[in-house]
């Protein structure tokens, strides 16, 4: 059985004050939630305060990036091992903004996958088309790319401890959300290729969807069969509405 996860992605948000507000609130209903793994991943300032805040709860940490070097001269990037010694359990890898704004290309959203894993960072995975793509009929290619990418550098194992989040990118933060069914098809389709190379990987694989989730759409998305979780922008940023996805979830 995958343990359904619900990791709220805070991008470029926040201050000291209100993160310390939004960790109070997500802790205060967190007596409500037992099945689902609840993750939140701030801005890297702020990860030695969440994972502080987050000790002795059930709240997973993660970063919203890696480097894919260890340690050196790479100013300004931060090591997976940096970031576990300082709480981190997991780590978005490859979103669609680092890709489309930071020019993170396929190759180096795999060695960043990599670093992570020889470092014992679980990747949250990103991967996902644009609209132009949707609409030219390439989104399972596109996807398969992706994903390809990382099978090449690091092998088909390397996803059973990881998961994979499909966030179309035309249904980010835009409040487009795919359809169940528009989101299952494509899940189905990860984790069918994956499944014809390994069919363990592709059973323990747990499979996240993202873009414009929210309390009223999750738990028909969380519903669909190959959808394991979420991972969630904008509502993430508020305890009640972050909260309730969770519940959906469960
Ligand atoms: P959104 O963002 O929920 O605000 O659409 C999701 C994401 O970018 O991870």
């Amino acid at each position: 059985m995958r343990q359904v996860m619900v990791a709220g992605n805070w991008k470029m948000n926040g201050s000291s004050d209100s993160i310390k507000e939004l960790m109070a609130g997500i802790k205060d209903g967190l007596a409500a939630i037992s099945k689902a793994e609840v993750v939140v991943c701030p801005p890297a300032v702020y990860l030695p305060r969440v994972s502080g805040a987050a000790d002795g709860t059930s709240i997973k940490v993660g970063s919203q990036n890696i480097c894919d070097e260890d340690s050196g001269a790479f100013t300004g990037e931060i090591s997976a091992n940096m970031l576990k010694d300082v709480g981190c359990e997991y780590a978005i890898i490859g979103h669609s903004e680092r890709r489309a704004l930071y020019g993170e290309s396929d190759d180096l959203v795999a060695k960043r996958f990599a670093a992570a894993r020889r470092n014992g960072i679980k990747p949250i995975f990103c991967i996902g088309e644009s609209l132009e793509e949707r609409e030219s009929g390439i989104t399972n290619d596109v996807c398969s790319r992706q994903i390809d990418a990382v099978i090449a550098l690091e092998g088909v194992e390397a996803l059973a401890d990881g998961v994979i989040a499909y966030e179309p990118i035309w249904a980010i933060g835009t409040g487009k959300v795919a359809t169940p069914e528009q989101a299952q098809e494509v899940h189905a389709f990860i984790r069918g290729k994956i499944a014809a190379l390994n069919a363990d990987v592709a059973d323990g694989l747990r499979i996240l969807y993202g873009g414009s989730m929210n309390p009223g759409n999750a738990k028909e998305l969380i519903g669909q069969k190959d959808i394991d979780g979420g991972l969630i922008g904008g509502a993430s940023l508020k305890a009640e509405d972050f909260l309730a996805i969770c519940q959906a979830a469960e």
